[in-house]
């Protein structure tokens, strides 16, 4: 199998992931955080190893306010609803995944203002929209950092310092962007960073975290044990236990940190150079093809290895059918929960192909990929 589906979930993983989990099951899957005995804290060790692995990732200035999540969806919804209450006003972009979009417009039916500003064709968004869009009321300004439709990187430098000049928390959705561009959240402006594990970052599914700034207040979506503080009986307001109920995802966390030193020992800004080189093989043999339109890669828009492209006349979920049950190669077709993206950039409601590009694909796999799609449309059209 070919796989060009890692903007959904990446596969393969590093060798050590696997390794670290099954380490983490067979020799100490005890409860970090709690009890004190070896075992307990062998775990505990484990994760916070992976809590520092990613706050050097970002730059975080103590690893404290990263709080491990199931994955991008359970950090932006904690960070969006956590955040907002009926009356504020909120701030977002055409360009959102559901994740995104969806807790906004629960937060809407409870009387928080949304308001969505459009992007341009290529998916992005003026600065100069958001800064005129603020008011007193504004509460939080959500972008996603790359669309998981166009891989297009959104302007975050402005934007945060938009952010930080109206003294409106800035949240971004860095679900497409961790491990496959650097992040600074100091740098940035960010004050709350969603993150999943599962796609750059190499690591496990039911993995994520999200980053809060010092001093800002996040409301917990879930109360419960956080192994801290047992004698109380409301939330302990001490990060990152305040919003961090439950027994962790230990063993997932395991091949997170072994995931993260991956990237570490391999180094970001090879990884990013590597998956260029592909994504700009895959886009000039798909220009070279009649009939295909390429969403959003255009001179000056940088970019993560997430090209969409549709052929005109051909149905994206028949392409993608053929491509795995004729050629073994994994895409994702249709619309890429985010509507109002294809909306944005006119593929509503047909949608796109999808090919998302990891570390572990080769030139070869991507050559193999162009004549398979010239094969197709030659047969289709
Ligand atoms: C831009 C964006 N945000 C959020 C998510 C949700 O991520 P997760 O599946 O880890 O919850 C995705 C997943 O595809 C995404 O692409």
């Amino acid at each position: 199998m070919i796989y060009f589906d890692n903007a959904a979930s990446s596969w393969p993983k590093p060798g050590g992931v696997t390794k670290a989990m099954e380490n983490y099951l067979n020799d100490f899957s005890a409860n970090p955080g709690r009890s004190g005995h070896k075992l307990a804290r062998q775990a505990g060790n484990v994760v916070l190893g992976t809590r520092q692995r990613l706050a050097a990732l970002i730059n975080s200035p103590s690893s404290e306010r990263i709080v491990f999540t199931l994955n991008a969806t359970e950090a932006l919804n904690t960070a969006i609803l956590g955040s907002v209450e009926t009356q504020d006003h909120v701030i977002t972009t055409t360009m959102e995944h559901n994740s995104v979009l969806r807790p906004l417009n629960y937060a809407a039916k409870q009387g928080v203002e949304v308001e969505i500003i459009t992007c341009n064709r290529n998916g992005l968004v003026d600065p100069d929209k958001i800064r005129s869009a603020i008011k007193q009321n504004t509460k939080l300004i959500a972008v996603g950092h790359a669309s998981n439709v166009t891989g297009s990187i959104q302007p975050i430098e402005e934007i945060g310092e938009i952010a930080r000049g109206a003294d409106i928390p800035f949240l971004l959705d860095a679900a497409q962007t961790a491990g496959a561009v650097p992040i600074d959240v100091q740098k940035q402006n960010v004050s709350l960073l969603a993150i999943t594990g599962h796609k750059s970052l190499l690591g496990p599914q039911g993995t994520g975290a999200l980053y809060v700034a010092d001093g800002l207040t996040v409301n917990p979506l879930k109360y419960g044990g956080t192994g801290s503080y047992s004698e109380l009986e409301e939330q302990p307001f001490e990060f990152p236990d305040y919003l961090e109920s439950g027994t962790l995802n230990g063993v997932g966390i395991a091949g997170l940190g072994a995931a993260l030193s991956y990237i570490e020992e391999r180094g970001l800004s090879e990884i990013i150079n590597y998956k260029k080189n592909l994504v700009y093989q895959l886009i000039n043999g798909l220009k070279g093809i009649n009939n295909i339109q390429i969403y959003g890669h255009v001179n000056g828009v940088e970019t993560v290895p997430v090209v969409s492209f549709s052929v005109s006349g051909c149905d994206s979920s028949e392409i993608a059918f053929i491509l795995d049950s004729v050629y073994d190669m994994a895409v994702r077709p249709g619309l890429h929960c985010a509507p109002l993206a294809h909306k944005t950039i006119g593929t509503f409601p047909e949608g796109t192909i999808r090919v998302s590009l990891s570390v572990f694909n080769t030139k070869d796999e991507v050559a193999a990929f162009i004549s398979a799609i010239k094969e197709i449309v030659k047969d289709m059209t």
